[in-house]
């Protein structure tokens, strides 16, 4: 006969946490949300931490280089979408590498033989005045000089003028060889009163810019999160079918982490994966798993040797597996199972695996009972996708601005390994779908604003770290009556303001 699990699976929704004591010293100043990555001995330190336990989903609509250096200047990581050539995913991992704090490289790039037209609808697509010229209008091609908003005046002239006719040249431009350091550059800016600052090579082609403006925001990331050499720390994902061409590829990128990005973790497949990579590297790569939703799962993927395990079938905002599948579980009955048997297997064998909730964050208030129920962190699709760094374009519907987001069950993603059970390499139907999200504005600006909850909601638990939380959290199952009661009720609001 079947197997019945006793009670129904939960929601984050139909949970609150009960406030404990919380002490003089319980203030969100004194809050650490430092929380491990990848496995280790009872008394050792994790090889990887994390500054604030936020990842960003392995999806094209998501996780790229832009992304990566966003959030790693926060403290989190990005796992880069591998739906995309071994060739590009690696790129995008060297260029989180490569990044230099404060040095950018250019994106607003033409050639001497555009027009002040070009100029004009290359401002309007970047929202960026500055623009370097090189001879193949690349951000790394030979620069020839630069245009800013005080070479041209559009009432004064034709939109078919050339580049070449009015940049400031080569010549009157101050630039900096590549080894300067970002305290270098900056003296350059203000000893020459200059906006912008091109960094070139010695056959005078352009690496990077620094931009005068960006000078206050290098001392503000005091989380950032980076390697050993200080550069910046990132992830990303891989599948079960061409890791053996795709990890050293990613390895040699310079790749941090690994996880295996699949909608369901418990396979052969999965453990097939991990025992390649530790045949391979032994334990000097680190690999996360999933996603799974119960203790068996957990067991297996944990036996398997999985660095991390992440937690979620069905619960993800583009997700459509449980309609068309049937398959899943309520995300905050996986995660308090998961992390039972998370538990129950670091008593046993002394080896402390983090978890991560993956998908379903719908409120801020989700990630705190997340942490609460046990996850060591969350994988955020759908609330990065809102931000200026997510890889989509930013529409204007009906009046207001809307980024995309896509799953990567969905056709546009095209990501068949993602769902592969030794098929047919296709999909043969979606199980996720294409959609706007509205645009929230900067990554900087939201998971401040996030954590700061996170953490006044840890004081009033009387928790000053997530391990602390995890111990002493209190948590009740509301009614569906008693969630009505938690919002604004029987007022009439004066206005729309989402609190
Ligand atoms: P969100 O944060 O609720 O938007 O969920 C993001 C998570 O959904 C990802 O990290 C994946 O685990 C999962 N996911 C991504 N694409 C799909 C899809 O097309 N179908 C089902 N789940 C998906």
């Amino acid at each position: 006969m079947a197997f019945y699990f006793d009670d129904p699976s939960r929601t984050f929704s139909e949970y609150l946490l009960v406030p404990g004591f919380s002490s003089v010293d319980c203030v969100p100043a004194n809050v650490s949300l430092e929380t491990p990555v990848v496995k280790f001995k009872k008394g050792e330190e994790p090889a990887i931490k994390m500054n604030i336990p936020l990842v960003s989903a392995i999806m094209q609509s998501v996780s790229d280089d832009k992304m990566a250096i966003a959030l790693a200047k926060e403290g989190g990581i990005s796992f880069i979408y591998g739906s995309q050539s071994i060739e590009s995913q690696a790129a995008m991992v060297a260029r989180v590498k490569m990044h230099k704090a404060g040095f950018v490289v250019s994106d607003s790039n033409l050639t001497p033989d555009n027009t002040l037209a070009d100029i004009l609808a290359l401002k309007e697509k970047t929202g960026h005045s500055t623009v370097a010229i090189t001879d193949d209008g690349t951000a790394n091609g030979k620069l020839l000089g630069i245009v800013a908003s005080r070479d041209y005046r559009v009432s004064r002239m034709s939109p078919d003028t050339k580049v070449a006719d009015f940049m400031t040249p080569l010549e009157q431009i101050v630039s900096a060889p590549k080894d300067v350091t970002l305290k270098e550059a900056n003296n350059i800016i203000w000893d020459n009163k200059l906006n912008s600052l091109p960094i070139v090579d010695e056959e005078g082609k352009l690496v990077y810019m620094v931009f005068r403006k960006d000078y206050d925001s290098h001392k503000e990331n005091p989380l950032e999160l980076h390697d050993s050499l200080k550069r910046y720390v990132v992830g990303a994902g891989i599948n079960t079918r061409d890791y053996a061409e795709r990890v050293p590829a990613l390895l040699e990128a310079g790749v941090d982490i690994l996880c295996i990005d699949s909608s369901e973790g418990h396979s052969e497949w999965q453990a097939t994966t991990i025992a390649w990579i530790r045949e391979t590297y032994g334990d000097s790569v680190k690999i996360g798993a999933g996603n799974v939703v119960d203790r068996e799962g957990f067991r297996f993927l944990a036996e398997a040797g999985a660095d991390f395990i992440k937690i979620g079938i069905g619960g993800g905002s583009i997700c459509i597996t449980r309609e068309q599948k049937g398959i899943g579980r309520g995300q905050a009955t996986s995660v308090i199972d998961v992390a039972k048997a998370r538990n129950e297997y670091f008593e046993e064998t002394g080896i402390y695996i983090p978890i991560c909730s993956d998908g379903g964050i719908v409120y801020d208030h989700h990630i705190t009972l997340a942490l609460a129920m046990g996850s060591d962190f969350v994988m955020l699709g759908r609330y990065f996708s809102r931000f200026d760094e997510s890889p989509t374009n930013k529409v204007n519907i009906n009046g207001a601005y809307m980024k995309e987001y896509w799953g990567e069950g969905s056709a546009r993603a095209r990501n068949w390994q993602r769902y592969d059970l030794g098929g047919d390499k296709k999909l043969s139907f979606e199980e996720g779908v294409d959609s706007y999200v509205p645009y929230a504005g900067s990554l900087k600006d939201n998971v401040g604003l996030t954590l700061s909850k996170v953490r006044s909601t840890m004081c009033n638990c009387g928790a000053l770290s997530i391990a602390e939380l995890q111990k002493k959290a209190k948590l009740t199952v509301v009614s569906a009556t008693s969630i009505v009661e938690g919002g604004a009720h029987d007022v009439l609001l004066k206005d729309n303001r989402n609190l």
